[in-house]
């Protein structure tokens, strides 16, 4: 449950006796988790409250996921249930309404209305902000079909976040700063789906990291589909990248702690890596995903950069920030992969080591031009491929979760923890950590001894009890 919707029920807002329901089910990246939480936002004033229930909504809303073939077909299964569930509600008289959003709304439009005459509304990631709108259109009976394409225009509806739209959000916040990739990777279907690459300007993200903080958010993961691709004018007068923003934010009063997530490595540039070795509130985990370790591959796949490239980025962001854990994606049975291509894979992941990471058999999607490519890899090859980076990468985060065995370091509280008289934090690494700890350390950070560690989770015991405020941060933005 995102921390919007716990509120939502905690506070049941909006909960008199003819509020209407919504019901948002988000599938996919942390983007779609942002945008499910500004779909309720925008349905607040409409008189719509959140469930958890679907059953007890009005309208259910699918924030759906195009990137693999796989994560587009739940949505249609889905779909399939709702058929059923919207039958059973007219035969007892009851309506429900039903939108699906996201980018399987915008890369497959209409198609989706007429494969599964159930769904009521579909629009894409642009259109959320018009959601009241599209609601009202689609309670007369019309089907709406809503894909044009304008993040600018969604950004500038995002320009002034009120007070309400922000209530208690819990400790850690995602804050969309870009949207939209221009790479085109010959996998991705994000470039069609999302669009160009559009950075929201500094002032309207500075505001809404002001009012996370006052909210009671101390930890704040910046997200864009090419993040570290954002740009924009600076406070200074001069154009600011991801690297200017992030010392900016440091400055912003209640913000404790500082993520980015998911950056290419062509745009690590200087600034960037400088905000590692500056700010101790940015976080030492890095998600840069390379996708492969061949240099034939990364060309087939238009990465723009080769093996050595990626090592020569790690060693300099490594000799920045010595205890960095990288993270990263990578797709197996790219066409045209060969043993050997799949063996050079092997190797990098054995030479960067990995704290944790994504890994895909590659999906062909529609309109990409890996779809189309020779040498598509067969389903068997790709299987075997995948168990074999899997094993690897499991060992290497087991490793490096052992590795933290006996460490000291900063955990911020998030909520109460697994069990009674516990509360649940993150390591500086994103483990989930588990501590014997007092309510009132949530929201606060302290120092934790790691004294066991489980598959996923630490388990560690607080060191003074006393809760740490901020760390050492530099704030000047380097020239
Ligand atoms: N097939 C498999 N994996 C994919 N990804 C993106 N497109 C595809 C695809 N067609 C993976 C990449 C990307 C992550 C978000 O999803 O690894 O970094
Ligand atoms: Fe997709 Fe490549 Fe853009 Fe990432 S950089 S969103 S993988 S096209």
């Amino acid at each position: 449950m995102t921390d919007d919707r716990q509120a939502a029920k905690e506070t049941g807002q909006g909960g008199g006796a003819n509020t209407r329901r919504v019901y948002v089910k988000t599938y996919g990246c942390q983007m779609n988790v942002y945008d499910s939480d500004r779909m309720s936002d925008a349905l607040a004033p409409e008189g719509y409250a959140l469930t958890e229930a679907p059953e007890e909504a009005d309208l259910i809303i699918l924030n759906t996921c195009h990137i693999r073939e796989k994560a587009a077909e739940k949505v249609y299964s889905e779909l399939g249930r709702l058929r059923v569930m919207k039958k059973q509600r007219e035969s007892e008289g009851r309506a429900l309404m039903v939108g699906v959003a996201g980018c399987v709304a915008q890369a497959e439009g209409e198609e989706i209305a007429r494969r599964a005459p159930v769904v009521d509304m579909v629009f894409g990631p642009q259109s959320y902000h018009r959601l009241p709108e599209l609601v009202r259109r689609a309670s007369t009976g019309a089907k709406v079909v809503e894909t044009e394409f304008d993040v600018e225009e969604k950004f500038a509806h995002l320009a002034t976040p009120s007070r309400k739209a922000v209530r208690a959000r819990g400790v850690t916040a995602f804050l969309t700063v870009q949207e939209g990739c221009d790479k085109f990777c010959t996998f991705c279907v994000v470039p069609y789906t999302r669009g160009a690459e559009v950075s929201r300007p500094v002032s309207q993200i500075v505001a809404e990291a002001e009012r996370l903080a006052e909210a009671g958010v101390r930890e704040v993961t910046l997200l864009g589909q090419n993040v570290n691709a954002w740009h924009g004018a600076g406070e200074d007068g001069r154009e600011w990248g991801l690297g200017e923003l992030l010392f900016r934010l440091a400055r912003a009063d209640g913000i404790e702690r500082l993520r980015y997530t998911t950056s290419h490595p062509r745009d690590m540039d200087d600034a960037l890596i400088a905000a590692h070795r500056d700010l101790d509130m940015l976080m030492p985990y890095l998600h840069l995903p390379v996708q492969t370790g061949s240099d034939r591959i990364l060309k087939a796949m238009n990465r723009r950069h080769t093996r050595d490239d990626y090592f020569r980025l790690i060693d300099r962001i490594r000799a920045a920030r010595a205890d960095i854990a990288m993270s990263g994606d990578f797709i197996v049975g790219f066409p045209g992969e060969t043993d050997a291509d799949f063996a050079d894979t092997m190797d990098l992941v054995e030479r960067v080591g990995y704290a944790s990471a994504f890994s895909f058999k590659y999906s062909p999607r529609p309109g990409t031009p890996g779809a189309t490519m020779d040498a598509q890899v067969e389903e068997a090859v790709k299987s075997e491929r995948l168990a074999a980076l899997q094993d690897l990468l499991q060992r290497q985060q087991r490793a490096f979760n052992a590795s933290l065995t006996g460490r000291t370091f900063d955990v911020l509280f998030e909520k109460p923890g697994r069990h009674e008289g516990q509360l649940a934090g993150r390591s500086p690494w994103l483990q989930p950590v588990q501590v014997d700890a007092p309510e009132n350390l949530i929201g606060k950070l302290a120092t934790v001894e790691i004294v066991d560690v489980g598959t996923n989770s630490l388990f560690g015991r607080l060191i003074n009890g006393q809760d740490r405020k901020g760390s050492n941060v530099n704030v000047a933005i380097p020239a």
